[in-house]
């Protein structure tokens, strides 16, 4: 460990040894509860990423993801890049406005403004669409909390003119290609992920395709480009289908290879093996052939399964005498011949063309990938890069057990009434010990404290020092409970009143923002 007092707190919850043990298969249900029962789980079995391993790569990263807090991600290591080149990327979620804005919605919120910061094409909706058909919300209902959500996201720093803000309902564009994209999922599919049967209303599909070109619109509204969608690894499934349809659009893939024929990923890294000892084998070292390569192979590769052996030494052996050299690989997916055309005459240098691909020897993985997604979008395609996505953990409700919406004393709204929102603080379960004399021995258990939660994920904002010093205090048994909830409970009616001092004030300017707050729907 380096310098604690410059290293940030501890992690607040979850993801513990103990309750990694439990056996319960994990199911991750967007319009199900709000727990995850171990967050391991979801990097073993649903290849969630580590924010962790990124996290030195992040130009000044913001308190939720050096805390912890944001913990996982899929595929965000572009969008860091183009933050720290000052390339363009986006961000975008999406809200249902089933009930008040609270204080879980708020780390999402504060996620997006810390794009926006950084110089990201941000966007922030309203899934009206989706809580009046999977939730079953009325209209004046929906309006009324979708103004809600507005007014906590432009007093906690949204910028609209810099940013986009829109419902579901009213964007045409989205539902537009919402129906596009529906083109590249079919029923088994959602019967599989979200469970869906044959009771399940075809608006609750329909929900679900629009969620996918909500992940998708900043690439349509602007250009393709790097985008994150920050939310609760709930919401995974969503994003993990958002990929894969994405990718179904795209008309060209770009790989490596190394001979005309084709090979899985497995067999081109053993193709690479051989390429690279071609010093070993190949009477021409600058040429070796295939031949030589499957003879080499034969023996050196006694590591490898052998059926994997096998099928490259075959494909070596019959491509006889053709050299093995590395190359770009262009295959044509889904282009129309136009495009596929263009893209042959647009590769520089050395290049050959087949029926349904073309080789280029000069160029690299990535000038070749953006000069395919060039000629896509110059053809009509989206040229999209697959979204990616951050997760932050949920937290843990005042009451001990989940953070429900439906129980006010397990949350804070941010439409509590300051005094209101401190008694709930006061209220609230802690990780302290039965008397004051234990817990000077002992020290509490701030990791099991849903206050300790408070103070790291929205209490002690940007001070790092202050929140280590609450744990340190804690745990060490110079901190009581009383005390310390004390202190919580002040921090949290000044943190509502300002909160709700500036929603105030974003309340009469409202009506000149783009976003339409008064649906004509009915019911
Ligand atoms: N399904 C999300 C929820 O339940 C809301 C949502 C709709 C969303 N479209 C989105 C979230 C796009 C992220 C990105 O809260
Ligand atoms: Fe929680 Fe504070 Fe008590 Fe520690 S002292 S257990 S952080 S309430």
């Amino acid at each position: 460990m380096t310098d604690e007092s410059a290293s940030p707190p501890p992690r607040p919850d979850g993801g513990t040894e103990e309750q990694a043990t439990d056996a319960e298969a994990l199911t991750l249900d967007p319009w199900g509860s709000a727990t995850i029962a171990d967050y391991r789980k979801l990097f073993d079995e649903f290849g969630i990423e580590q924010f962790e391993d990124l996290l030195e790569s992040v130009p000044n990263p913001h308190y939720l993801m050096r805390r912890g807090v944001i913990f996982g991600h899929r595929d965000y290591r572009p969008v860091i890049e183009a933050m720290a080149n000052d390339e363009p990327f986006a961000a975008l979620s999406g809200f249902m406005p089933t009930g008040d804005p609270h204080i879980g919605h708020k780390l999402v919120f504060d996620e997006l403004i810390w794009h926006q910061e950084r110089g990201g094409d941000v966007y922030a909706l309203i899934a009206d669409l989706e809580a009046h058909a999977a939730r079953g919300l009325s209209w004046a209902d929906i309006d009324e909390h979708a103004r809600d959500y507005v007014l906590s996201l432009l007093a906690l720093g949204f910028d609209p003119e810099a940013g986009t803000l829109y419902r579901q309902s009213e964007n045409r564009a989205v539902q537009d290609l919402a129906f596009e994209l529906g083109i590249e999922a079919n029923f088994s599919e959602l019967e599989s992920i979200y469970g869906f049967d044959g009771e399940t209303d075809v608006s609750h599909m329909q929900s679900v395709v629009t969620q996918m070109a909500d992940i998708c619109y900043p690439q349509i509204a602007d250009e393709p480009k790097p985008t994150v969608i920050p939310v609760g690894p709930d919401q995974d499934p969503h994003v993990r289908l958002a990929r894969d349809v994405a990718a179904r659009t795209r008309y060209f893939g770009v790989t490596k290879a190394y001979a005309s024929f084709e090979a899985t990923p497995a067999e081109r890294t053993l193709l690479a093996r051989a390429y690279d000892a071609r010093d070993q084998y190949a009477e021409e070292s600058d040429r070796p052939r295939c031949v030589e390569a499957a003879t080499y192979l034969e023996e050196a590769a006694s590591d490898v399964e052998d059926t994997l052996r096998a099928s490259v030494v075959e494909k070596l052996e019959n491509a006889g005498k053709e050299p093995l050299r590395p190359r770009v690989r262009i295959l044509d997916r889904n282009a129309t011949e136009e495009a596929f055309e263009a893209l042959i005459e647009a590769v520089d240098g050395e290049k050959r063309v087949f029926a349904a691909h073309v080789d280029a020897f000069d160029l690299d993985h990535e000038t070749a990938a953006s000069l395919a997604r060039t000629v896509e979008v110059d053809h009509g395609g989206y040229g999209f890069y697959p979204p990616a996505s951050i997760y932050h953990r949920f937290m843990t409700g005042l009451t001990g057990g989940k953070m429900s919406s439906s129980v006010p004393a397990s949350h804070i709204s941010l439409l509590d009434d300051p005094e209101a929102g401190a008694a709930k603080v006061e209220a609230a379960t802690t990780g302290g010990r039965e008397t004051a004399e234990l817990q000077r021995e002992l020290g509490g258990e701030a990791d099991e404290c849903p206050v300790y939660e408070l103070y790291a994920y929205l209490l002690s904002g940007d001070d790092d020092e202050f929140a280590r010093e609450v744990y340190e205090e804690c745990v060490n048994g110079e901190r009581l409970c009383g005390d310390c909830k004390a202190q919580a409970a002040d921090l949290m009616e000044a943190f509502l009143e300002e909160h709700q001092e500036r929603r105030a004030e974003w309340a009469d300017r409202l009506d000149a923002l783009d976003i339409n707050l008064d649906s004509t729907r009915k019911r």
